[in-house]
């Protein structure tokens, strides 16, 4: 029996923009995924997971794709999650990394796993950047272009991150809200692709505001992020409400997080607890994180 965990992620800054080419500031969680993998002589590959609504065929097709690209015939794995499952916090990403390190025969390097994470990813999100399985695989904070080539380097905080990450209770679908940025893209680009490049700004500006430990800044470029995808209909009321609750808890900076439409937000803090407070008020789970590295 072999036990991996793969973290989850939140996306600081920069998601939608990075599926563009910008750059995305993103940071593993402190908790994740933990896969459990029982080599077996025969029967194919197994699964326990709590990990997905029931009958949805991509996690097992993720499975035997992980296992085919490592060799490995027959499994038994049982996966457990403290993420919300589609709630914008990486949670596929995690269970693909945490699945390729249980599953391989011997140490698989980053290289190998970051291909094998981005096909898994690909059957669930479509098209995706490829920064949540990055940041998942790496761990810290890092800066993120989709390239080619993908560009991943660490950024290292001056001070402690203090978040507040706030789920709103409801699932959404990476793939639809990104094809409904990219048809708007299409369509008017004279009014969304400055919107775009900006979102990268703002990513690569709060990369340097964590690197010298400017929070009140990076606070300040997060409330813009949220704005701008909103004006994109990327939010939703249940984040508009746990950004407003933060705000007004004292809250340096919020913002939604990964997809958005539903899904996760976060929000910076000096002070998280009563930030958590006022937002566990309004009737989201709410949970304190500190990234130090
Ligand atoms: C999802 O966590 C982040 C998005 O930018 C999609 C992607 O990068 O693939 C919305």
């Amino acid at each position: 029996m072999r036990t991996a965990t793969a973290p989850g992620k939140v996306i600081l800054l920069g998601e939608h923009s990075v599926v563009f080419g910008e750059t995305a500031l993103a940071a593993a969680l402190p908790f994740g995924v933990t896969v459990r993998a029982e080599a077996r002589a025969s029967g194919g590959v197994e699964l326990v997971a709590p990990l997905a609504p029931k009958g949805d065929p991509r996690v097992m097709e993720a499975v035997r794709l992980v296992a085919r690209e490592l060799g490995v015939e027959s499994t038994r794995l049982e996966v457990d999650t403290d993420l919300p499952v589609g709630g914008g916090l990486g949670s596929s990403a995690a269970f693909a990394v945490a699945a390729c390190r249980a599953l391989a025969p011997q140490p698989v390097s980053n290289d190998e796993m970051n291909r094998i994470a981005f096909l898994a990813e690909q059957l669930f999100h479509g098209t995706p950047s490829g920064v949540d399985h990055s940041v998942s695989i790496h761990g810290g904070i890092i800066r993120f272009r989709r390239g080619p080539p993908v560009q991943v380097e660490r950024v290292v905080p001056k001070r402690p991150l203090r978040l507040v990450v706030a789920f709103t209770g409801k699932t959404r679908q990476t793939s639809a809200n990104v094809a409904a940025l990219r048809k708007r893209v299409e369509e008017d680009p004279a009014r969304y692709r400055p919107i775009v490049e900006r979102l990268g700004a703002l990513a690569e500006g709060g990369a340097s505001d964590v690197e010298t430990g400017a929070l009140a800044a990076l606070g300040g470029l997060m409330d813009e992020a949220h704005a701008l995808l909103a004006s994109c209909e990327l939010s939703s009321p249940e984040l508009d409400a746990i950004v407003a609750a933060a705000k007004g808890a004292g809250a340096l900076g919020a913002k939604l997080t990964g997809a958005g439409g539903g899904g996760s937000a976060i929000a910076l803090c000096d002070d998280a607890a009563p930030v958590a407070a006022a937002i566990a008020a309004r009737g989201f789970g709410a949970r304190i994180v500190e990234l130090a590295s």
